[in-house]
């Protein structure tokens, strides 16, 4: 209620001239009149027209008043209407809002991708392009025009396979070197069907960057696991029959009598039961092992270990000492077994052809695609709805020319106002918290200091890199990316060469610290703790997060919220969690025991984001004495208005999967207000933020 009074006195206070302007003007006339001769009739004239137009001038004042605490702007009338038809459904953050299914995170990603399909789409933006941004256009477009993709039917990938030296399965084949073939489709299609290979920091040194080598990622290794032998039985015949349909696409009639799959299956079966979980591996420590390539080619022989690197990294010369990270040897020497225990040539070409349709079928006939679905279905995983075309286009050309889409939405979406008023935003929300650390209670003094330090020391990112915007290197990038008007499959061979030649260019250079591990278009927080950052990208300011016509209200109840969470879970990474921060926890939520967990912090970390963000909006207001308001919900106070924007955002968002908003603690007025379960045990009072 508080901000409530403060923005009634100050539209009172404008509305004061106004009244006292023209009852002055009025008694002035009364005067004249009085005393009138023909002589002053021009005197008159005069008055009338200064008092007509100080009426006037006055009310326009008292208009553009009003209107700028109303904010009509279209972004503010569709929050209006959001909020508004939110409040309406008196805010249940429970089951109906979760009915909504789509988070805000979901929601502004999807008018990230539509943005970007209208500026791929539009034949107006910025002329005139880079030469980097019309081949980015040209992908799109030719990835649209699914009319050809279909006519051109299963004959791009016939002319691989045929370059490839045919498919053993297909009947049509020539034995090939195992090992040039290999190379050739790691280095031409950017295809492992063996182990994967990329390149990363150093997890011993985050300087350098490595090759590592991975188990890959198998197409149904949970159902081949299985140790219930009839799951694993169906499994092998939905495979045998998802290989038939791919061979039928091809025009093959496959007959699964004659044609010898049998060994194909059960390699594919080995090969996948011989990978193991993450966490397995973690646990029996196979991850990280530091070993040169000759140490590599003695544990898994079937390999010709250098050859393949040397083809996937070309021109980088490489040599047989040279240090790879291994993240599961057992895995490595299983899979060169089972390799040599086929027959020569055939099944093993089988295997790889496979794995190069499984690459490149996503740029074929969408019935590639519809076969693979099929098997999901069939094999009872979740498949998510066809994604339209234009989202597929979108995503596949954000992929293949990220650093130039980023470039055209940061200029489209992230303007000088908006950055400056996202600066100002971070840097309010980054003192308000600062100031909190030094008052609250619940840390002791070495944890203090170290909470400060942090907080202070904290490389903060905001946006994009300075490189996005240039456009010279980005066409010297993409100089030898030749991008077809009508063969998709084309273009997507030409993504894959790039892609290799991209991570051959990582390899080559140290890893920077300017580098940023997320694309500006994203709408991730990125921590990168070894770099002491927070990065904040422009894909994260955008609607229904962050508007510049917003009520900061809003801004903060919503963005503000999300950057306060983001601070204070670097600051928990930093100070840990102390036993008096326990005791707090446990007063607060007037528990008498207290089982810490990961959902407990969470809930916490929200609760003080929700607290920090309104303090610092507290002192926004203050600095500027004014915010605006919505059409719709012009009678809240200011507050209120941050709290239903808050909620909202936490309310629908699958980052509250059990409806707890309130679990730790939520204004209780405004849980009142819009019935938000308040989940008894841990529904304290106001007190009770760490925050507050
Ligand atoms: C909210 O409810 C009011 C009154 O029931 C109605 O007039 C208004 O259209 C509703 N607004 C939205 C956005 O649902
Ligand atoms: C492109 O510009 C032309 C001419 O200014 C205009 O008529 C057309 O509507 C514009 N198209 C889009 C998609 O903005
Ligand atoms: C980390 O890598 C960099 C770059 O190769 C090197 O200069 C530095 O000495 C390495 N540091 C350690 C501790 O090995
Ligand atoms: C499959 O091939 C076998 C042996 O060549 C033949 O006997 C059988 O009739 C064929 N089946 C079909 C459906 O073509
Ligand atoms: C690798 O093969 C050996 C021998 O067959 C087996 O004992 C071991 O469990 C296998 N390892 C994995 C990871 O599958
Ligand atoms: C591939 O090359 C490696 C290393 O030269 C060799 O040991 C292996 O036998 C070759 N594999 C095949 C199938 O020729
Ligand atoms: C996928 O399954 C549907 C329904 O079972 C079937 O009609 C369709 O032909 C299958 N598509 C492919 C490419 O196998
Ligand atoms: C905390 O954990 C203990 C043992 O796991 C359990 O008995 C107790 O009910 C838990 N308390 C709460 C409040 O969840
Ligand atoms: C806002 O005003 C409307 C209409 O005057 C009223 O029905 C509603 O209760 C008010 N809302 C609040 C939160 O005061």
């Amino acid at each position: 209620m508080e901000d409530g009074r403060t923005v009634q006195q100050f539209s009172s206070v404008l509305d004061q001239p106004v009244s006292s302007g023209s009852s002055g003007s009025e008694a002035g006339l009364r005067v004249h009149v009085k005393w009138v001769t023909v002589a002053l009739i021009g005197v008159l004239i005069l008055g009338v027209s200064v008092w007509l137009l100080t009426v006037f001038l006055c009310s326009q004042h008292a208009e553009t008043a009003r209107a700028t605490s109303l904010c009509q702007s279209p972004a503010c009338l569709s929050a209006s209407v959001r909020l508004q038809s939110f409040v309406n459904s008196s805010g249940t953050c429970g089951t109906p809002s979760r009915s909504l299914a789509a988070s805000r995170w979901q929601v502004t990603w999807e008018n990230n991708l539509r943005l970007m399909s209208a500026l791929l789409e539009n034949p107006n933006y910025t002329a005139p392009l880079s030469s980097a941004e019309e081949k980015a256009k040209r992908f799109y477009r030719a990835c649209m025009d699914q009319n050809r993709v279909i006519e051109l039917g299963a004959k791009p990938i016939q002319e691989v396979i045929d370059k490839l030296g045919g498919w053993s399965l297909a009947g049509v084949w020539k034995p090939t070197d195992f090992n040039k073939t290999l190379q050739t489709i790691m280095r031409e299609y950017n295809t492992f069907p063996f182990f994967s290979v990329y390149i990363d920091p150093d997890p011993l040194n985050s300087s350098e960057n490595r090759i590592q080598i991975d188990q890959p990622e198998f197409q149904m290794s949970t159902q081949l696991n299985s140790n219930d032998l009839m799951t694993k039985v169906e499994a092998l015949r939905l495979y045998l029959r998802y290989t038939m349909s791919l061979l039928l696409l091809l025009g093959i009639e496959a007959n699964s009598t004659s044609i010898p799959t049998a060994p194909l299956i059960i390699f594919a079966s080995q090969l996948s039961s011989a990978a193991a979980g993450l966490e397995d591996r973690r646990q029996q420590g196979r991850l990280y092992q530091r070993m040169s390539i000759a140490e590599l080619q003695a544990a898994a022989p079937a390999i010709d270990w250098l050859g393949c690197l040397q083809a996937t990294f070309h021109p980088l010369q490489l040599s047989e000492s040279e240090p790879v990270l291994v993240h599961n040897l057992a895995y490595l020497t299983n899979m060169s077994r089972y390799i040599n225990m086929l027959t020569p040539g055939g099944d093993v070409n089988s295997y790889m052809i496979l794995s190069v349709l499984h690459t490149l079928s996503p740029s074929l006939d969408p019935r590639f695609t519809e076969a693979r679905r099929n098997l999901s279905q069939q094999l009872g995983e979740k498949t998510e709805v066809m994604t339209p075309r234009w989202r597929k286009c979108v995503t596949e050309t954000i992929m293949a020319f990220e650093s130039v889409l980023d470039a055209m939405f940061v200029r489209k979406a992230f303007s000088k106002e908006k950055r400056d008023m996202a600066a100002e935003m971070i840097s309010d929300l980054k003192s308000t918290l600062q100031t909190k650390l030094v008052n609250v209670e619940w840390l002791d003094e070495e944890a203090r200091s170290t909470a400060l330090m942090k907080i202070s020391s904290l490389a903060i990112k905001l946006g994009h890199p300075a490189s996005t915007l240039d456009r010279t290197g980005q066409d010297q990038l993409y100089s030898e990316f030749s991008v077809s008007e009508e063969l998709y499959f084309h273009n997507t061979l030409q993504y894959l060469k790039f892609a290799n030649k991209q991570m051959v260019s990582r390899l080559k250079r140290e890893a920077r610290k300017d580098d940023w591990l997320i694309s500006p278009l994203s709408v991730n927080v990125d921590h990168t703790i070894r770099f002491h950052d927070l990065v904040f990208p422009a894909g994260l300011f955008q609607e229904p997060f962050f508007h510049v016509d917003y009520p900061s209200a809003v801004n903060f109840g919503g963005i503000g919220t999300v950057i306060a969470n983001e601070f204070l879970q670097t600051l928990y990474k930093t100070i840990g969690v102390s036993q008096r921060f326990l005791l707090k926890i446990a007063e607060c939520s007037q528990l008498q025991e207290l089982n810490y967990s990961q959902t407990l912090q969470e809930d916490w970390n929200r609760n003080g984001a929700l607290y920090i963000s309104l303090q610092a909006y507290k002192s926004w207001l203050s600095r500027k004495h004014f915010d605006s308001k919505l059409p719709s919900l012009a009678n809240l106070s200011n507050t209120d208005l941050f709290y239903i924007s808050y909620t909202q955002v936490i309310c629908g968002s699958v980052r509250d999967p059990h409806g707890q908003v309130n679990r730790g603690v939520v204004n209780p007025r405004i849980l009142q207000g819009f019935s938000c379960p308040p989940d008894s045990p841990t529904n304290p009072s106001e007190r009770c933020s760490l925050w507050a």
